[in-house]
Formats: C-alpha cells, structure tokens, sequence
C-alpha cells in the first residue's frame, strides 16, 4: 500500500476516533490593523529596493544591520522605522550588462541581491551578495564608538564572493564567520549545479568537499551553519551544516526524494596530505528525521527542511537546536518543528557508517574495521596523537572519501515533532526561539515564520513531566499587510523584540502583548504565556526576581482556580436584557477572548430553576458569533447563560435575559420605547423577519462582555482542578463540558499512541 494511502487511512481513522487531524487554533489572533494601531507593530522599507533577507542583529551596537536588494542598512534595534543610515550597493554596470546577455532579467534578476552578513571585527563587518550573477563580497566599516557612527563600504575595497554568495538570487547561502574564517555552503558556478561547502578568509588554506561526487553532496539546499565547541580544546571545535539534498540511500524506483542533513567538519581541516588535497577530510553527514510514528510503522515524514535556530544553552557545548520542515508530498501538506540535542548528533556521527559495495548495491551499515584514527575525529590531544590532517594514514583518507554519509540518522528529541501544523494554508519558513524564565521554570518560546506573513508564536510546556511537552499555540500574527513569506527572522531577549524580514518590507514587534489576553486573572492564567502573568489589576509583562506581592504565573498547570481565587471580579458576570417578538428570530451573541474556548450556553427558566444545557437544533442554530433563535415561542422565555470551557476550566461570560412578547403586543411596546419605530419605521421591516429588540450595550461593550468571569461558579470548576472552590455551584453541570472532560483528560495520559499530534 502507497505511503499516501495509508496516511488516508490514518487520517480518517484518526476522525473516526473523533480527532479529526485539524489545525492547532492560536488563542488570539490578530490582524495587522491592530497590531499597528495598538500593539507597536514597527515597519521600514526603503523605495526603489527590497528582499530583506539578510539580518544581522548586534546588540551591543544596538544595531539591526540588514542586506536588501542593492543596499545594506544599519538601523536602531529599538526602531527599526527611525533615521536609518543606508549603503548604496548596486553591482556595477558591465556585470548587470554581462548578466543580461546571458539571459537574465535586468530589472529583477541583474542586482546586488545582499544575501550575507557577518561581525567581522570590532570594527567591521563582512558581506556578500550576488552582484548580478556575479558574487561580490566586502568588509563594511560599521563602528559605533567612534565619535560620530560610521557605515560604510569602500568600493574599491571588493573581494570576489565565489563560494561565498550564490549567483542566483533565488538560491540561498548560509555560512558562519568564526575567527576571521569563513565557512559556507553554497553553489560556486553560474548554473548553481556545482555545490560546495567551503572554508575562505583567514590564514588557513581555502578547503572545500570532493567536488561532483553525489555521495557527499547531492543538490543540496542550504540552510543554516554553526560553530559548536566539542571539549575545552578549540581543536576539537566543529562546524555543523544544515541542508537538504536529494536523498542517495533512497532505493531506486521511487522517485527523488529529499532528505534532511546535518554535516559535520573539523575547525582544524586542513585536507589530505596525498588525496583530499585541499578537500576536507572531517566531512561526514547524517539524515536527521522529523516523523510523525503512524501505525503499523508507516510514518509520515518531514522532510523539507526550511530552517534551523541555533539555541544557547548554558553548556557552550550543548546547543539545543530548533528545525522547521515542511513535507514535499503534493497530497500531505504540513509543517513541523523538530528539536534536536548535540548528544544525538554526536552519536549518530559516532555510530556505524553507511557504506554501498557497487551500483547494483543497497546502503547497508558498514560492518567491517574503521581505520584509526576513526574518520570525523578532528586532530588534537584530546582523541589523538596527530598534529594535522595532513598526517593521517592514507586509509583514513580512503575511507573518509567513500564513506561521508552516516547509517544512523538523527531522531529528534522526544522521537516526535515538537509542534506541527497540517491542513492549513500555509508553510513554516522561519523560526528563531527565545529561553524565558517564567515563575515556574524556564520555557522556550517559538516564533515562526510563514510564507504567508504570519508568525505564530508557540510555547511549549511539560505534559505530565519535563520529558514529554506539549505546545500551546498563543498568538497567530499577521504581521506584514500582505501575505509575502517571511525571509528572515530574528529576535532580542534583551530587548524583548522580534524582527521580521520579507520581499516587500521589515517588521518589528514586542515579543508580548499581555494585555490583549482579555482583562481577567482567569484570562491571563489561562494563556499559559510564560511572558505575561496577573499583577491583581490587569496582565502584564512578567518580570523575574521583582518583588512583587500579588503577581499569578503558573505556565505548566494555568489553573485559575488555584491563582485566581483572590480576584475580586470573579463573581461579576454582565447581564443583558433582550426582548424577542413571538415567531421572529433573536440572537444571543456571546464572543470569547480566546479563539481555543469552547462555548456552551444553559438554560434556566428563573434563578430557582435547574440549568440545562441549551440543545441545538433547526430552531437553535449555533453560529461563530453566538446562536440563533429561530421563530421563538413564549416557552423561551428565561434565563441564557453563557460559558466558556477551556482547557479544562469552565468560565460563565455573559448572562441573556429573554423576554418574549406576542406579535401583537409588540407594536405598543416598541414603539413606546423605540425612538425609531415611533417615527413611523414599517412595521413589517421589524417584526417579520429577523428582529430583536436589544438593549444594546454601550459602544465598545462587546469586548467587555466576555472579559469578565465565574460568578457564582455554575456549572462548577471541573474536578481536574483540585483546588477549586468546592461545591459553588448549585447548578447541574453541562453536559457537554462533561463529555469533553472524560474524553481529553484520560487521553493525555494513555499510552504513546494516544499522544499522536493528529
Ligand atoms: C577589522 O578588519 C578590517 C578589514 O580587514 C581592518 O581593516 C580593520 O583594521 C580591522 N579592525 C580591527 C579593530 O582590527
């Protein structure tokens, strides 16, 4: 059976059980109109230019320093939409001319397209770009301590960028710059079929990988690079390469397929002394895995691999590192966040190597001897008595040449995606990742980019224990007008903002808006954002080791009972009175704050009676925005009481009172009290169809209305939460709420196949 169709049947099965494989709804979702009018969205773009795609962040300098379309620009961290200082940097004219003549189009393609920037030296800084098909790279003089700031580029001051910037402006580059050296994976000719991961600069001769050997590098993609140190040792310091690449070990039948890599080097290669002359020696590469486990083992692949995010830890050595795939089925569109730690990464590399006899072979695990010192080990004291690659035994060198690719590939952290998004409308394209410290602990906050200029921001919390996570998804943003794909992506702890780049513009944004989460204890807590918590008044931005004596944060459980008993509005619920005319149609809005409740309305005829639950029906219609009452009977009459449920906690939002009248009462108390239909309004436009007469809140008031919470705690606060006030409520408690309970608590805790994202 094909992959695709078991995936079918899994996604159906998956509905059968009742989890149908929807999309995660963000908690609050806002659009860029608000987010400019009233959360400080920040945006800069220059005439004449565009394609951010390079951005260097430097917080020192308190600089964002950012490669565009014929321009570089250093512009304030703390807004981005200040006087900005700008280079001009075009590619000069007989290259745009040369470029033309081979086909290219002057006006979009034949430009200095910026697409790398490094810190170079106190001083300087070192970037490159595609100088119309013809890569040019530069040290740009970038010092904020002299006297006046200086920014600039020395035109005669150019070196050639091959192997540094790609030709195209469609492909990328990445690279690192590390002691004066750097290190890129890029494709060094003009039909970009020529791939290479290269080391310029610096005083060490330039290296590259075997060149057109499809068992090193085999189209690759690259996506990102970093300098990770592996002892006290510098020269046991490696670089690690992220890319994709068309997968060699897939059989053959089965069409290109793409895989993920991570390759590895040594800092301190220097290439064979016999072969692998000036070819890296250190170079070896495994498959990293971003699966979702289906049954029956067909898993469902990520393969995509679009970015990396690099997370520091307080071990140098130990990065966590933050991937974002997307898959390259044309039936299976999804995205997914895999977290990966160097100790997996290590074992892989020290694990068995791939190894295939001849053309009519299959990729096995090499099962023979490995020649000493074992290939990947970079020369130093530490593993080793050898000075220099150049004195490895040949058969070292043999082997290393045959045997770059790794047989054990690399599983995330938790054997699962982190996060995950399938059956919506777009594609993660950037992540970068901030380490919070929360009242409870630390969390990590995820911002991802997509290609349709949103950033999602998710954070991901212990389920039962710290082994197991779990992602909320807080806040969907769009943060650029139009829907153009996010290109890059930074952002500052310190300052607490977040950068954006796209083809059309920049963007900044605080990293929290806490506020927005409604002004309620309930509401904040809630929200589980380890950047906000309740300071007695209203949700603010959380900040550690201030002294504060009423402040409610509690990210892993956000349990409102627990924290929010003290609020002083937790037994105020709005009231509204509504009068509906006997056979007409009445609508009962109730909007929560946060797109992940759930609402669920009651029903009482007075205050003494029971509450039930209100049944939908033809006659009761539920709609986004609350339900719809159709040809309504005096029998309606009564108390509407509206709730909402989420993460397991129940909150009443709004209380309705409808009082119905008869069709022919209504003349003479409407128009008694309504201005308009005193004024002689036709009768029929009113009453026939679709009326209500409304005791219409105040402007504004709709926002308030479900901003506050839990009077009298009917229905009572689910058992989940143990702490809660014990038997408030006299009311019977829903019945869905309930339903809901039994089913999403116990399946948190079965076994590892109930904990699929689907
Ligand atoms: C930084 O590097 C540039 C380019 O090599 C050089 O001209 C400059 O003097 C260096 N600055 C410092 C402070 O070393």
């Amino acid at each position: 059976m094909s992959r695709t169709l078991l995936l079918l049947l899994f996604l159906l099965r998956g509905l059968a059980a009742g989890r149908p494989p929807t999309a995660a709804v963000p908690r609050l979702k806002l659009s860029f109109p608000e987010l400019r009018a009233r959360h400080g969205l920040r945006l800069f773009s220059l005439e004449h230019s565009c394609c951010y795609e390079a951005l260097l962040l430097d917080e020192e300098r308190g600089r964002l320093f950012v490669g565009a379309q014929n321009h570089l620009l250093s512009l304030a961290l703390d807004d981005i939409s200040q006087r900005d200082r700008k280079i001009y940097w075009p590619a000069p004219v007989e290259w745009r001319e040369e470029c033309n003549w081979a086909g290219k189009d002057i006006t979009a393609e034949c430009m200095n397209f910026v697409k790398i920037l490094h810190p170079y030296n106190r001083t300087h800084l070192y970037a490159c770009g595609t100088g119309a098909f013809h890569p040019v790279c530069a040290f740009i003089e970038a010092d904020q301590h002299a006297e006046e700031p200086v920014f600039k580029l020395d035109p005669h001051d150019t070196e050639d960028g091959k192997g540094k910037s790609p030709y195209d402006p469609r492909h990328t580059a990445a690279s690192v710059l590390v002691g004066e050296e750097l290190y890129s994976g890029v494709a060094t000719d003009l039909m970009g079929r020529d791939f290479t991961i290269f080391r310029s600069l610096g005083r060490r001769p330039s290296i590259r990988t075997e060149q057109h050997d499809s068992r090193w590098l085999n189209e690759p993609k690259f996506v990102a690079v970093f300098w990770v140190p592996e002892s006290e040792d510098p020269d046991d310091d490696k670089i690690y390469f992220f890319f994709r690449e068309t997968a060699v070990e897939r059989q053959q039948g089965l069409g290109k397929t793409s895989f993920a890599r991570i390759g590895q080097i040594c800092r301190n290669d220097m290439g064979g002394q016999r072969s692998l002359v000036n070819k890296w020696t250190t170079f070896l590469k495994a498959r990293l895995v971003c699966a979702v486990p289906g049954p029956d083992g067909a898993d469902t692949h990520f393969d995509e691999l679009r970015d990396v995010f690099l997370l520091q830890t307080r071990d140098k050595r130990n990065p966590l590192i933050y991937a974002i795939f997307s898959t390259s089925s044309f039936v299976f569109q999804g995205s997914a966040v895999c977290v990966y730690t160097m100790s997996d990464i290590r074992r892989a590399f020290l694990g068995p190597f791939a190894h295939k006899e001849g053309p009519n072979y299959q990729w096995v695990s090499y099962q023979g001897r490995v020649p000493y010192p074992r290939p990947g080990t970079c020369p130093s004291k530490t593993f080793g008595t050898f000075g220099s690659t150049k004195d490895f035994p040949d058969e070292v060198i043999q082997f290393a040449r045959h045997h770059p690719l790794m047989y054990n590939p690399v599983l995330p952290h938790g054997q699962r995606p982190l996060f995950l998004q399938t059956a919506v409308p777009y594609t993660f394209t950037r992540i970068a990742v901030d380490r919070v410290t929360a009242a409870d602990g630390h969390y990590d906050v995820l911002f991802i980019g997509t290609d349709v200029g949103t950033v999602l921001k998710v954070v991901s919390v212990p389920k039962e224990s710290w082994h197991r996570m779990e992602p909320l998804l807080l806040e969907e943003l769009q943060v650029f007008q139009n829907a153009s794909p996010i290109i890059s992506l930074q952002l500052s702890s310190k300052r607490h903002q977040l950068y954006a780049g796209s083809a059309t513009a920049l963007a900044q944004l605080p990293l929290h808006r806490c506020g927005a989460y409604g002004k309620a204890c309930a509401e904040c807590c809630l929200a589980r954002d380890p950047y906000c918590a309740w300071d007695g008044n209203t949700c603010t931005r959380y900040v550690p080791n201030t002294k504060r004596r009423f402040r409610r944060q509690d990210i892993r459980n956000g349990d409102p009972n627990v924290l929010c008993s003290e609020d002083p509005r937790r037994d105020t619920v709005p009231q509204k009175q509504l009068y509906g005319v006997e056979g007409s149609t009445v609508f009962l809005e109730c909007i929560p704050k946060s797109l992940q409740a759930h609402i669920l309305w009651t029903y009482q005829r007075t205050l003494r009676d029971p509450q039930r639950e209100v049944q939908m029906d033809e006659r009761v219609v539920p709609t986004e925005r609350g339900v719809l009452l159709r040809s309504v009977k005096r029998s309606d009459a009564g108390l509407y009481l509206c709730h909402a449920t989420e993460h397991g906690f129940t909150q009443p939002l709004l209380r309705l009172s409808l009082e119905v009248i008869g069709a022919w009462q209504a003349t003479g108390v409407a128009s008694a009290g309504d201005p308009q239909l005193a004024a002689g309004i036709p009768r029929k436009v009113w009453y026939r169809d679709f009326l209500q007469l409304v005791e219409r809140p105040p402007l504004g008031a709709t926002d308030k209305v479900c901003q506050r919470l839990w009077s009298q705690g009917r229905p009572p606060p689910p058992p989940r939460a143990p702490a809660g006030p014990p038997g408030r409520g006299q009311g019977e408690e829903p019945r869905r709420a309930r339903r809901r309970r039994t089913h999403e608590g116990p399946r948190a805790e079965r076994g590892p196949r109930s904990a699929s994202p689907w």
